[in-house]
């Protein structure tokens, strides 16, 4: 039997889980950032939980810490809604309503391409409200039984959704309200403002952990077949244009850091979660809720970056 501690450090393999282990414990000493406060339910979350989950096509799942701690998905849910809408309305018909260019604002803010007179891209907030104005338009009173469905097959389990965090952005989500408003005298959203806003905020209320986010991931880079449950949660185009978009702006003004430094889509929100794709190999998921000036969990920049470097895993 071969001793371990005889192996220099940097010639020794381990299995996906000893690489998380590594990962979890080079990054989790970092208490920088804070809590998303603005939606003042969000503030009373344990600001010291951290997990890091990944899973891969073939259906092993992994992960370290607090991976099965239930947190609200946020703006992770841009990219799953975005998906569902093109496959449900079409390429063309998303497109004449929400762009697919990087805005490099921050998540909320107050600006259109003033061109088309469009939002820039659907994950920013104005980008995503026009989407679930979109999905609320098709589907009618079903639409958020219609959302939570599909994000179910995607993490193969039922989500649910949590009431208080609902009705704590309800309450004091103005300045979404606001954005609406505004798409709406734009014409870039049909749909009326309180169904449109009211989805939004329901989708962003689902309760996910950072398995879940994992598993996600793994059906995105499974192109839109469940790896476990071998259920088909998105069409094969609709992934591609999701991926594409999540590639170019699902971390913000801080997505052009992220392509360079990490480089897999991403989607990140409020709640502390990340989601990465790997594509055609794995998914991974991390929660740890406090976050940069950008809105994004800093320790879970810090995990992927340690991944992406550890792994390989840049596209580049
Ligand atoms: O629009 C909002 O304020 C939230 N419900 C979602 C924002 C979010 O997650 C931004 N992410 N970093």
């Amino acid at each position: 039997m071969p001793d371990v501690s005889s192996i220099p450090e940097n010639e020794r393999v381990y299995g996906l889980k000893g690489v998380l282990e590594h990962s979890f414990e080079r990054t989790r000493h970092d208490a920088s950032g804070a809590l998303a406060d603005y939606i003042p339910e969000l503030a009373k979350a344990d600001p010291d939980r951290f997990g890091i989950a990944m899973a891969s096509v073939s259906g092993e799942v992994v992960g370290v810490g607090d991976v099965d701690l239930p947190f609200t998905i946020q703006s992770i849910s841009k990219a799953l809604a975005y998906c569902l809408a093109l496959e449900a309305l079409g390429r063309d018909k998303v497109l004449a309503h929400v762009g697919v260019e990087p805005s490099g604002d921050a998540f909320n803010a107050i600006v259109f391409d003033a061109l088309s007179n469009r939002p820039f891209n659907p994950m920013v907030n104005a980008g995503a409200i026009t989407v679930s104005g979109l999905l609320s338009e098709a589907f009618g009173a079903e639409a958020f039984e219609v959302v939570l469905d599909r994000f179910s097959a995607a993490a193969g389990r039922r989500l649910v959704m949590d009431e208080t965090v609902f009705r704590s952005e309800a309450q004091t989500g103005h300045r979404n309200r606001g954005i609406a408003h505004l798409l709406k005298c734009a014409g870039a959203l049909g749909a009326d403002v309180d169904d449109a806003v009211d989805l939004y905020f329901r989708q962003c209320s689902i309760l996910v952990t950072a398995t879940d986010l994992a598993v996600m991931g793994a059906t995105l880079a499974n192109i839109g077949e469940n790896p476990l449950t071998g259920s088909a949660a998105f069409a094969v185009e609709a992934v591609r244009n999701t991926l594409s978009v999540m590639f170019t702006c699902g971390m913000y003004d801080f997505a052009g850091n992220w392509a360079f430094d990490v480089g897999v889509p991403a989607k990140s929100g409020v709640g502390g979660g990340i989601l990465g794709v790997v594509n055609r190999q794995l998914g991974i998921g991390t929660y740890s809720p406090r976050l940069d000036a950008k809105g994004n969990s800093v320790r879970g920049i810090s995990a992927f970056r340690d991944l992406a470097e550890e792994m390989g895993l840049h596209v580049f």
